[in-house]
C-alpha cells in the first residue's frame, strides 16, 4: 500500500529542525518539566533526567529517526519493512505507539485547552489576581465546569486537525518553522523579566541545587519517562517523522541540536518561572497547577504584567501546537497509509476518535470524577501508563529491534546517509548503546520504578 501513495516530507533543513524541536518542545518543557522538578527535588532531579536523555534518549532517538527514513512508511509499515521475513512480529510496537498516541493525546490536549483558554482569559484580564485564592477558584472554576472543559478540547483538536489536513509539507513544516523562533522570543523576553526579580538566587538555587534525599526508584522512573516524553520517544513520532527527513540530512547532529534546544527550553523555562515563584511566596511543589494558578498570580504582581501573561500562554500555545501535530500524526499516517485512507478522512477519524476518548480526560473534575481505574482518573491514569509503562516499553524495544535485529550494518549505512558521512565512530557507539546499555537501563529503572522487583 504504502508504495502507491506519494509521501509527503519536509522540505529544508531548517524545516526539518523546525518540525523535529517543535514535537519535542511541547507542554513537557513548560508544564511537566518545572513541576516535576519542582516536586521531586529540584537539581537532584534535573541530574537525573540528564543523564537518562544523554543514555537512553538520545540513542533511541537516532534509532527511530533512522528506521523511518530508512523504511520511508508508518511505524506499523517501518517495523514490517525493516524486519527480516519470519521474524517476531516487530510491528506490534508500531500498533502500541499508536496506542500511547491517542492516551498521550487524550489527557495532553486538555491541559493544552486549558492553555488556550487562559490565553483568551488573559486577554479579557478576569485571571489576574495577587491572590491566590482568586486564581485557584479560576482555575478551578474551568476545569470543574464539564461544557467548558469539552468545548475548548474539541476546538483544540478541530484547530491541529486543520493544520494536519494542509499536509506534512505546508502544514507541519509550514506552521512550526514560523512558530518555533517566535517560541524563543517569548521566552528570552519572559527570562529577561524574571531574572530582575528579588529572589532571583533562590529560585536558580531550587532548581540547580541538589537534594540527593528525594531520590527514589519511582523518582528515577519519572525521569526517564520525562526523558521519553520531552523528546516525543517510544511511540513512533520520531519514527514518523525520520521517514519525511531528507536523505542527505545529518541525523546524528540534527538530533544532538534538537535535545540541546529541547534542554535550553526546558532551562529557561525553570529560569522564568521559579524566581517569580519565590518572590512572591508561592510553594515551587504546586504541580501540574503551578502554571496556571501561581503564574497568573506573579504575574498580577510585576509592571506590564497582563501583556507578559498573555505572552506566557502564547508561548505554551505555540509549543503544545506543534507537539500535538506530531503525536496526531501517527494515527494519521498509519490509518492513511496502511488502511489506505485519503489523509482527510484519517485525520477526520483520528479527531472523532480522540473527542471521545480525551472527554473521560477533559471530565476527571467534573462529571467523571469519581470514575477511577488502578486508584486513579483517567487523566493521572492515562498521563502514567503513557510515561511510565508504554513509551519506556518502546523505547526497550526499539533498542532491541535495531541492536538485534535490524543490526549493525544495515544501522550504520543508514545512519551515515550511505557511506556519504565519515561518522563510524558515532555510529559505532550508539550502535553499543542501542544494544547493550539502553535497554539494560529501561529494564531496570521500569522494573524497579514499578515496584515489580
Ligand atoms: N515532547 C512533547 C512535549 O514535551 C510531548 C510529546 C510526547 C510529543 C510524545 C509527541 C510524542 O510536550
Amino acid at each position: 500500500m504504502s508504495n502507491t501513495i506519494k509521501r509527503g516530507g519536509f522540505s529544508s533543513s531548517f524545516g526539518v529542525l523546525a518540525a523535529t524541536l517543535g514535537s519535542a518542545v511541547g507542554l513537557g518543557n513548560i508544564w511537566k518539566f518545572p513541576s516535576l522538578t519542582g516536586a521531586n527535588g529540584g537539581a537532584g532531579f534535573l541530574l537525573i533526567y540528564l543523564l537518562a536523555t544523554l543514555v537512553i534518549g538520545l540513542p533511541v532517538m537516532i534509532a527511530e529517526i533512522t528506521m523511518g527514513r530508512a523504511a520511508k512508511a508508518d511505524p506499523i509499515g517501518t517495523l514490517q519493512k525493516l524486519s527480516p521475513k519470519k521474524s517476531l512480529p516487530w510491528w506490534l510496537v508500531g500498533a502500541a505507539g499508536m496506542l500511547a498516541a491517542f492516551l498521550i493525546l487524550s489527557f495532553y490536549s486538555e491541559v493544552v485547552a486549558w492553555v488556550f483558554a487562559y490565553v483568551f482569559k488573559a486577554i479579557g484580564g478576569s485571571i489576574l489576581s495577587s491572590d491566590r485564592h482568586v486564581t485557584e477558584s479560576a482555575f478551578g472554576a474551568l476545569i470543574a465546569d464539564p461544557v467548558q472543559s469539552l468545548l475548548w478540547q474539541w476546538g483544540v483538536l478541530a484547530f491541529i486537525g486543520a493544520i494536519l489536513l494542509m499536509g506534512v509539507t505546508k502544514g507541519i513544516e509550514g506552521i512550526t518553522k514560523k512558530l518555533m523562533p517566535v517560541l524563543f522570543l517569548l521566552l528570552l523576553l519572559l527570562c529577561a523579566v524574571s531574572l530582575t526579580l528579588p529572589k532571583v538566587a533562590d529560585g536558580l538555587a531550587f532548581l540547580f541545587k541538589p537534594d540527593f534525599s528525594k531520590i527514589t526508584a519511582g523518582v528515577i522512573l519519572t525521569a526517564m519517562g520525562l526523558a521519553f516524553f520531552k523528546l516525543s520517544l517510544g511511540m513512533g513520532t520520531m519514527m514518523t517523522y525520520g521517514s519525511y527527513f531528507r536523505d542527505d540530512q545529518n541525523i546524528p547532529a540534527t538530533t544532538v541540536r534538537v535535545m540541546l534546544a529541547d534542554l535550553f527550553v526546558s532551562m529557561l523555562a525553570g529560569i522564568a518561572i521559579f524566581p517569580a515563584v519565590f518572590t512572591f511566596g508561592f510553594a515551587p511543589s504546586a504541580g501540574p497547577s503551578l502554571v496556571f494558578i501561581t503564574i497568573p498570580a506573579v504575574f498580577s504582581q510585576i509592571p506590564g504584567g497582563q501583556l507578559l501573561m498573555i505572552a506566557f500562554f502564547a508561548l505554551a500555545s505555540v509549543a503544545a501546537t506543534g507537539a500535538m501535530l506530531s503525536m496526531m500524526e501517527v494515527p494519521v499516517v498509519i490509518l492513511h497509509e496502511r488502511w489506505g485512507m485519503s489523509r482527510a478522512k484519517a485525520t477526520l477519524l483520528t479527531i472523532a476518535a480522540l473527542m471521545v476518548l480525551g472527554s473521560s480526560c477533559a471530565l476527571t473534575n467534573s462529571t467523571m470524577a469519581s470514575f477511577k481505574l488502578f486508584g486513579m482518573n483517567m487523566f493521572d491514569l492515562f498521563d502514567f501508563a503513557s510515561s511510565n509503562v508504554l513509551l519506556p516499553l518502546g523505547g526497550i524495544l526499539l533498542a532491541l529491534f535495531v541492536g538485534w535485529v535490524w543490526g549493525r550494518d544495515n544501522f550504520q549505512r543508514a545512519l551515515s546517509n550511505q557511506g556519504a558521512l565519515h561518522n563510524a565512530a558515532v555510529t559505532g557507539a550508539v550502535f553499543f548503546l542501542l544494544r547493550y546499555v539502553s535497554p539494560l537501563l529501561i529494564l531496570v529503572v521500569m522494573l524497579k520504578g514499578l515496584g515489580l522487583f
